[in-house]
């Protein structure tokens, strides 16, 4: 009789699995038509690393626009110190300069120990800061390809340790991350930048999922966001290569810097910068890898090596 019992409950379960699955299929197609509200962002308190140029830069100023408190970490302090001022410039914002490596884990933990004396706790981490040496993998000397593991990947951790207590604790909090469509697509001439930001992919998902898990009732009320920009124009990207300039413009980095926020806002979980780019790319890895080669070669993109 148990078992009966047990093969009851699972065929209830599985029912009720299949119409939560229906539902939330309902509920994107709706979204899509209808996106969710954008919360507010006012009296949270932002910390952007990278925030010196690009679009951390922008990222910084916006969000100051929308009246949070923005914290800048960037290793260059003279441009960190000018987005700040830009923003004090704006007028209501406050906004604070710390310079800050953050491939040093000694450093974050310092930086973000003064952060929380002199601002406040974190609730907005966004976790931008990273860099781009673009050239063939055996041209890669091993110090270079460390840096770039350091910067690039291995910041994440320390900020996410750094950051991640007080969020945990109140149950409140949005960390945002800048991957990459080279963290989806392998491409020539950025084989460790793609590792590191494929990489920031394993770490968003996981966390994300891990934290939901510890949460009360899985009522995950920290949320997380990872950004997949194709290029952005910020002279990160030295040379560009595209067939179709027209059609795979290079973004502006204001532009991409609102559609990062609105998503953050909208506690979407990913996105890709063009957006249709999530879209074409999961269409294209249903495809059997020599038609996945036709695609990549007409398309004909990607970046070349820096002289
Ligand atoms: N620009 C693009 O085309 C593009 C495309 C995809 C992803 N991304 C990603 O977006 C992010 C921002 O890129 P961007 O184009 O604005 O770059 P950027 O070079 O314009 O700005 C990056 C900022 O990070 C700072 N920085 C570098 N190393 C640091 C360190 N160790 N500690 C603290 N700050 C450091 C730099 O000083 C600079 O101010 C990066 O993670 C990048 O990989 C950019
Ligand atoms: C920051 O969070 C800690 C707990 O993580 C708490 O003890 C402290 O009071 C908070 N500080 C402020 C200014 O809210």
């Amino acid at each position: 009789m148990v078992n009966a019992y047990g093969g009851v409950i699972i065929v209830a379960d599985v029912l009720l699995l299949f119409l939560k699955i229906i539902f939330y299929l309902f509920e994107s197609i709706y979204r899509f038509f209808v996106p969710a509200e954008e919360k507010s962002v006012a009296g949270e308190i932002v910390l952007v690393t990278g925030a010196g140029h690009g679009i951390g830069r922008e990222l910084a100023v916006r969000y100051a626009s929308l009246g949070a408190t923005v914290v800048c970490w960037d290793i260059n302090q003279e441009g960190n110190e000018e987005t700040a001022n830009e923003i004090k410039k704006q007028g209501a914002a406050r906004s604070f300069a710390y310079k800050c490596d953050v491939s040093s884990r000694d450093e974050v933990l310092e930086t973000a120990e003064k952060v929380r004396e002199e601002v406040g706790n974190v609730t907005i981490l966004v976790n931008n800061a990273g860099i781009m040496p673009c050239h063939s993998f055996l041209t890669h000397t091993p110090e270079e390809i460390r840096k770039l593991v350091d910067v690039n990947l291995m910041s994440h951790f320390w900020m996410l340790q750094a950051f991640l207590p007080s969020m945990i604790e109140k149950n409140h909090g949005h960390v945002v991350a800048l991957s990459s469509m080279a963290g989806i697509v392998g491409l020539p001439n950025l084989v460790p930048y793609c590792a590191t930001k494929y990489a920031v992919r394993g770490i968003m998902d996981s966390i994300c999922e891990e934290i939901r898990q510890i949460s009360p009732n899985k009522i995950n009320n920290i949320k997380f966001t990872t950004i997949y920009p194709y290029m952005v124009d910020t002279g990160l990207c030295k040379k560009p290569k595209s067939r179709f300039p027209n059609l795979l413009a290079l973004v502006k980095p204001h532009e991409a810097a609102d559609q990062i926020i609105s998503a953050q806002r909208r506690n979407q979980m990913e996105i890709t910068i063009p957006s249709y780019w999530l879209t074409v790319s999961t269409f294209v890895r249903t495809l059997p890898y020599k038609a996945i080669l036709q695609v990549i070669d007409f398309v004909d993109s990607g970046v070349e090596a820096e002289s």
